[in-house]
């Protein structure tokens, strides 16, 4: 390592290599580029939330339609995910998954009851996508709290890992989202049981050509953004941060009176807080939303939508499709709202300050340079200014900063040093700010023989730094590695094929010691590793 004793060069010497390489400072212009291909956040539509256990083929076929009838699929929704419910736990003397072929029956001719690959023809021929949903164990969250109707056990992928993913990815699945009810009964470790599904879903895309989105699902037990970026391998995958909002609210049955509440959606917005975790596809996942569901004003949707869209969270709409006003239907495509959620960088925002308790701002690094999504939140109960200072958001002050506000869209000039607004009680101002990027210094690896690239004596201005890695990729697939910052637990980065030049991805870091004293370490993960040239660091 770098740092230490063996290292070939002196400590003198290796402080002069280390003063030159970190002279040079960027304004904001890399040499490199961003890859070009990074996955984003998922957008679409989860049957959970507002059909629980009720789910079928009428149900499904109707959200996939509104999905389109209202612009949503337009708007970039894509994903038709059918939750819990869809299958009671049959199987064959084969061990494959047995369904009701009447609540899943054949839609076109030529087809059979009972055969999941209907409804995914269907999904798929409204230009959609189609997710499914299972469990870790053997046993589903059917047994464990079953939401309408009689439990069923065995509603898990325990013991048929190889054999379930295959049959998903057969069928024509996008997108598998796997639950933790089972796994939990049976004290599993989850870093292990997500990895061997992260190894049986590459074995089912090697046999069939066709790849499913993974979305892990264990309610942040064990902390998953620790090891779920890249677990088992996988380049792009999103991991739940925490519980449900709220339990689902399913018209004409016994729990249609349930109520959604702020303060819930409040809750898993800080639990899903990791934006060291986060990045080039990579996502910390706060929950399906609830933004049109019962029990949330026009004005508590517009600032769960403003929360998911600064987190980058994966937007997965809980509500029924088939009945959203206006006014959720107009937050929900808002352009520029979503355009924050699916910015490229995929980074999450960062509480910059609480100048009083429960009067916040956070701020999300967008890809454009100089541009920032800012939240003011006013968590009190009192109507209370809140001042976003542009030092706090990493922009210069040599530059006026121009300010759009986004609910409602609206310009609202420029500014020297900061920005402040009065916001309501539980509400919250978005603003899309643009200014000039304060500067990034730039850190040339010190001697490491035995990782990728180890930067010492790193600095940041604030503790929560924005670090661009400088890489080639020459492959055509992702390439991982493990960042330890500063000796603390690693987390994965995955580094997209780059071609013949360099490129670089963004991520955050927990730079918390003083002055130049930061030790960032990049080591090899599963597989060839990328080439790290160089970090940027604000
Ligand atoms: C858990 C998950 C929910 C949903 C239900 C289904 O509670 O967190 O999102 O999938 O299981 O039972």
């Amino acid at each position: 390592m770098g740092n230490s004793p063996k290292s070939k060069f002196a400590p003198a010497r290796r402080f002069a290599f280390l003063t030159l390489t970190a002279l040079a400072l960027f304004p904001a212009l890399l040499p490199a580029q961003r890859p070009a291909t990074i996955p984003l956040p998922p957008m679409g539509w989860s049957s959970w939330n507002s059909f629980s256990n009720t789910i079928n083929s009428d149900i499904t076929i109707a959200q996939a339609k509104a999905m389109v009838s209202t612009g949503m699929a337009k708007a970039g929704y894509r994903y038709i995910n059918i939750d819990e419910g869809w299958w009671l736990g049959d199987r064959d003397a084969e061990g494959n998954i047995v369904v009701d072929p009447k609540a899943w029956p054949a839609l076109a001719s030529g087809e059979k009851p009972g055969d999941m690959a209907n409804i995914v023809r269907f999904i798929h021929a409204q230009g959609l996508k189609a997710g499914t949903y299972t469990d870790a164990g053997q046993d589903g969250c059917g047994t464990v709290g079953p939401d309408l109707g009689p439990g069923y056990p065995n509603e898990g992928a325990e013991n048929h890992y190889e054999q379930d993913f295959l049959q998903f990815a057969r069928w024509g699945f996008d997108y598998v989202k796997v639950d933790w009810c089972g796994g939990d009964k049976e004290n599993l470790d989850p870093a292990v049981q997500y990895a061997e599904i992260a190894r049986a879903i590459a074995r089912a895309q090697s046999i069939t050509g066709h790849r499913l989105y993974y979305s892990i699902c264990n309610w942040g037990a064990r902390s998953p953004w620790t090891w779920a970026p890249g677990v088992g391998g996988v380049t792009a995958d999103i991991w739940r941060t925490g519980g449900d909002i709220v339990a689902p609210i399913v018209a004409g049955t016994k729990n249609a009176s349930r109520r959604a509440e702020l303060k819930e959606v409040f809750r898993e917005f800080d639990q899903g807080n990791h934006p060291e975790a986060q990045h080039t596809g990579y996502y910390n996942d706060l929950d399906m939303m609830v933004a049109g569901m019962s029990g949330l004003s026009d004005a508590e949707n517009r600032v769960h939508m403003s929360l998911w869209a600064i987190s980058a969270s994966p937007l997965l709409i809980g509500a029924d499709l088939t009945e959203l006003t206006p006014a959720t239907l107009s937050l929900l495509t808002n352009p520029d709202v979503l355009a924050i959620n699916q910015d490229p960088l995929g980074l999450q925002a960062v509480k910059v300050a609480e100048p009083a308790p429960g009067l916040q701002v956070w701020s999300k690094p967008l890809a454009k340079s100089g541009d920032r999504a800012v939240l003011l939140l006013n968590r009190t109960a009192a109507a209370a200014s809140i001042t976003a200072r542009f030092s706090d958001l990493n922009l210069t002050a040599a530059v006026p900063v121009t300010i759009k506000d986004l609910w409602p869209d609206k310009s609202l000039g420029s500014f020297p040093a900061s920005y402040s607004a009065t916001v309501e009680p539980g509400d919250a101002a978005l603003l899309l700010i643009h200014g000039a990027e304060a500067k990034f210094t730039t850190y040339k690896p010190a001697p490491s023989p035995n990782q990728l690239a180890t930067f010492t004596q790193v600095a940041a201005a604030h503790s929560m730094a924005r670090v661009q890695v400088v890489y080639a990729n020459p492959a055509k697939t992702t390439r991982l590695a493990e960042l330890r910052v500063n000796g603390r637990i690693a987390t994965r980065i995955a580094f997209p094929p780059t071609g013949p030049t360099p490129a670089f991805v963004t991520i955050q870091s927990q730079l918390d010691r003083p002055g130049a004293t930061n030790v960032l370490e990049f080591s090899p993960a599963a597989g060839p590793p990328p080439q790290i040239q160089s970090i940027s660091v604000q």
